[in-house]
């Protein structure tokens, strides 16, 4: 490996590698989240049905958000992380009869798609743990991982307003946050700001393109969170290698 290859499982930011994180996760984000309906609604934005034939992996996993609602209704879904703890919490909420999610110990400048090229790549609120030259090797990489006319969504927190209001902004932001989900929760949202790398709208579109991405559809729900669906148009020849 290169010296200066970037060490996606040196955790920065909220420290997903810590058990007692993994522990609170679920409680904490079901403040403000339904898994169920976000996985619906991301099928529902991605225009998917008769999905019983597709593989899809999902980047990013943590505690099966995404995974273990996708293994009802996908041939095999590959549910892949950086953090061990996170890994084990989504096992442990498995049903014993499921046999099609298989759960990887590696992250996205990492994981290798074994056989062939998937129908779907995931990835929910993880991307924005790679600093920007490292989202867009990571995009490069998923292209690798989709087969030509395949998918690409993504859900993740995206600055989607004008620059010069930022401060305005991203204090309103943090307040929603505290009001539904409270002081914990808002010392998170702090350490997502300050530590962790979110970008914007402009610069997430180009990279992308850059990876041979088209964007077919982008739902910014408020100036942050944003969901992608994007297809698979050009086949990248990233080397990996010298
Ligand atoms: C906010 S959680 C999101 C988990 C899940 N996708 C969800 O929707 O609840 C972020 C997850 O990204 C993982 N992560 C951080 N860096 C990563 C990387 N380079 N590759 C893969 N996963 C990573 C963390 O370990 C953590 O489980």
């Amino acid at each position: 490996m290169n010296k200066w290859q970037f060490d996606e499982f040196k955790h920065r930011g909220v420290d997903y590698s810590k058990a007692k994180q993994a522990e609170i996760y679920d409680e904490e984000h079901q403040k403000f989240r339904d898994y169920e309906q976000e996985f619906r609604g991301m099928m529902d934005f991605l225009g998917l049905h008769n999905t019983e034939n597709m593989t899809i992996v999902d980047l990013g996993c943590g505690t099966g958000a995404t995974s273990i609602f996708a293994a009802d209704l996908f041939k095999t879904v590959y549910a892949v992380d950086v953090s061990e703890v996170m890994i084990e919490k989504a096992k442990r909420k498995l049903d014993k009869n499921v046999h099609n999610l298989k759960f990887v110990n590696a992250g996205f400048l990492s994981y290798e798609q074994e056989g062939e090229p998937v129908d779907l790549v995931v990835t929910k609120t993880a991307l924005h743990h790679l600093p920007d030259f490292w989202k867009q090797i990571a995009l490069l990489r998923i292209n690798r991982m989709v087969k030509m006319g395949g998918l690409l969504y993504i859900h993740d927190i995206v600055f989607q307003f004008d620059p010069q209001e930022y401060v305005s902004k991203i204090n309103s932001w943090i307040s929603r946050f505290e009001e539904v989900a409270g002081e914990e929760f808002r010392l998170e949202v702090e350490i997502h700001i300050r530590d962790e790398y979110s970008t914007f709208g402009w610069i997430m579109n180009g990279m992308l393109e850059k990876a041979g991405f088209a964007v077919e559809k982008c739902r910014p729900y408020d100036d942050f969170m944003t969901e992608y669906a994007c297809r698979k148009v050009i086949e990248m020849n990233c080397k990996e290698t010298a």
